[in-house]
């Protein structure tokens, strides 16, 4: 009794020991370093050490917030790149939560492998990544259309209310052909907008990946079948 009752507190100590290492970490940069904005600051596996992410990148700090670090931090027993777990982390969202009825849905082969995109018609690099999309067989894509451009709304709003859908949009990212249809109907776009804000999606494209897993950019077909295949998706 007394036994477990010394482990019970012993464990509590250690609980709040680290918690308020964390905290003592943010209040001295806070004080010493209020520029440097260091979010989901955190313990490591490494005594003293702290993770956090700078600008979307993870950074290490030490305990008396002097000294910042980029770098890999590798477990040596199983030669394990934690800082990637930190990364994944850092960018997955939620895909389940994803309203797919807001995105132009296109299903090739078995469709079983998913991908969401955030597109913006008028960007350039969202017509390479429709290029590269091309590519990827036994696929559904769905396209959010972001039209973070303010020339971009009405043409994605016409694609949405276009008879069909996919073909519309395809000929506007791909061909540059504008939508013949009025923009007359009920569209996402608007909802589009604020799903990516609150996704922080600040430019495009953005793809998603079934796991929840983000990058940005016109990834190569090459490299989207990668993650896959990292990730057994
Ligand atoms: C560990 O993962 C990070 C984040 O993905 C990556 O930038 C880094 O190159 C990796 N390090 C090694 C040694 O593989």
């Amino acid at each position: 009794m007394l036994k477990q009752f010394i482990a019970l507190s012993l464990s509590l100590a250690f609980c709040t020991a680290g918690f308020a290492s964390v905290e003592t970490v943010k209040a001295k940069l806070a004080q010493q370093y209020p520029n440097v904005k260091i979010n989901n600051l955190q313990t490591t596996e490494m005594q003293g050490l702290y993770s956090g992410t700078l600008d979307s990148q993870i950074v290490y700090v030490n305990e008396d917030a002097q000294h910042l670090f980029i770098g890999s931090m590798i477990r040596l027993k199983d030669q394990h790149n934690l800082t990637k777990d930190l990364a994944v982390k850092e960018n997955t969202i939620d895909f389940k939560a994803l309203p797919l009825n807001d995105a132009v849905k296109t299903v090739r082969g078995n469709g079983k492998r998913q991908l969401a995109i955030f597109s913006d018609p008028n960007c350039p690099y969202c017509k390479t990544l429709e290029g590269n999309l091309a590519k990827l067989n036994d696929v559904t894509i769905y396209t959010f259309i972001y039209s973070i451009k303010a020339q971009s709304i009405l043409p994605s709003k016409q694609v949405w209310c276009s008879a069909n859908k996919e073909y519309a949009w395809k000929n506007l990212i791909q061909n540059g052909i504008k939508p013949t249809a009025p923009a007359n109907c009920a569209t996402p776009i608007e909802r589009n907008l604020e799903l990516g804000k609150k996704l922080g999606l600040h430019g495009t494209p953005a793809i998603i990946f079934s796991n929840g897993y983000k990058v940005m950019g016109a990834y190569p077909a090459e490299e989207i079948e990668k993650i896959w295949k990292n990730f057994g998706l």
